[in-house]
């Protein structure tokens, strides 16, 4: 059973054992054992065409094909906007219980505040709180179930998801034009191209050793736009999901993530992250996640194969039929793991 916020077991001495994973699951790394192997690229120029373009746009791609994550600075989205989404966010989950419960989206809701598991019906709980804004097609916007509390936040997020939609769109025709095609290419493969903002609240943790805030996965969108706060705690693999990195935090960057629809769409070129977060006993972390995907009905099939390669995808499949699978494959190896604990 949930509990209905972390609150009150953040104070306990003890992990509640909902959360407690089994041990080949557990953190190898610690929180703040940054590394610097992620690529950290400005963005200042991008826009000019005879001049840093070609520049940058090569170092993305190779950080796409080695890595699929890499840091963005220079990036155009305004800094007091930054400051604002990540105050009013902290003083959200600062609130009693029950103001987070107001806009509780457990049974179903779209939209609104769920202390989480990263799939419902797992056996072990993510350690983190979250607030998820349905932001992109705007008709998806049900304002009812995004936090009134505090002022101005509402504002402060309708601004932050037109900005990172701009600025995902831009990193998707850099990726378009890689692959030899049209600009838009990316952009128009995802159809209405839906957009979910996921604000992650991870409290100090009484044996973070034992836990992890959210599990190994890797996104299934496009590509996602994460803000993390200073803290530390996001962890990508290298060399096949062999060695765990830290994520060195970087002052007003976008962690920019390549989910599975992209993988597939570039016939696995470039790289879907795999990625985790990690939490600790000395300070709460914020990250807020805007993930862009295509719309439900859109085709996934690669949108280029090259001479001598095969498709990555037997058939061209929709991606509600795409993260169908991705969640099944996932609930059934999550019961088969809570099978074998019980026996
Ligand atoms: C995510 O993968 O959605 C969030 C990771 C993080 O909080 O660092
Ligand atoms: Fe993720």
């Amino acid at each position: 059973m949930a509990p209905s916020t972390l609150t009150a077991l953040a104070k306990e001495k003890t992990l509640n054992k909902s959360f407690v994973r089994d041990e080949d699951e557990r953190p190898k790394v610690a929180y703040n054992q940054f590394s610097s192997e992620i690529p950290v690229i400005s963005l200042a120029g991008i826009d000019e065409v005879d001049g840093r373009r070609a520049e940058i746009c090569k170092k993305i791609v190779e950080a796409c094909e080695d890595w699929g994550i890499f840091q963005v600075i220079d990036h155009g989205v305004d800094t007091k906007l930054i400051s604002d989404m990540t105050r009013l966010a902290r003083e959200f989950f600062a609130l009693p219980p029950e103001d987070k419960l107001k806009f509780d989206m457990s049974g179903g809701k779209k939209g609104g505040f769920i202390v989480s598991s990263h799939l419902q019906g797992e056996a072990v709980q993510d350690w983190r709180e979250i607030v998820t804004y349905f932001s992109y097609p705007t008709k998806t916007r049900d304002y009812s179930r995004w936090p009134d509390k505090p002022e101005g936040w509402i504002d402060a997020t309708k601004e932050y998801s037109d900005k990172l939609m701009g600025l995902a769109c831009k990193l998707l025709e850099v990726l378009s034009e890689a692959m030899g095609l049209e600009k838009e290419a990316l952009t128009k493969a995802c159809v209405d191209m839906d957009q979910k903002v996921v604000v992650n609240y991870y409290p100090k943790c009484p044996q973070p050793d034992l836990t992890l805030g959210l599990k190994r996965h890797t996104d299934p969108g496009t590509i996602t736009l994460l803000l993390q706060d200073q803290v530390g705690g996001l962890q990508a693999t290298r060399d096949n999901g062999k060695t765990w990195i830290t994520v060195q935090p970087v002052d007003g960057a976008f962690v920019v993530n390549l989910g599975d629809h992209g993988h597939y769409l570039s016939n696995g070129r470039f790289k879907n992250a795999d990625h985790q977060a990690v939490v600790n006993s000395n300070y709460s972390r914020l990250s807020i996640a805007t993930f862009q995907n295509p719309a439900p009905e859109a085709t996934v099939y690669p949108l280029k194969i090259r001479e001598g390669e095969k498709s990555v995808l037997e058939e061209p499949i929709t991606f509600a039929e795409m993260y169908r699978r991705k969640m099944s494959k996932d609930l059934e190896l999550a019961r088969l793991k809570k099978l074998a604990k019980e026996q």
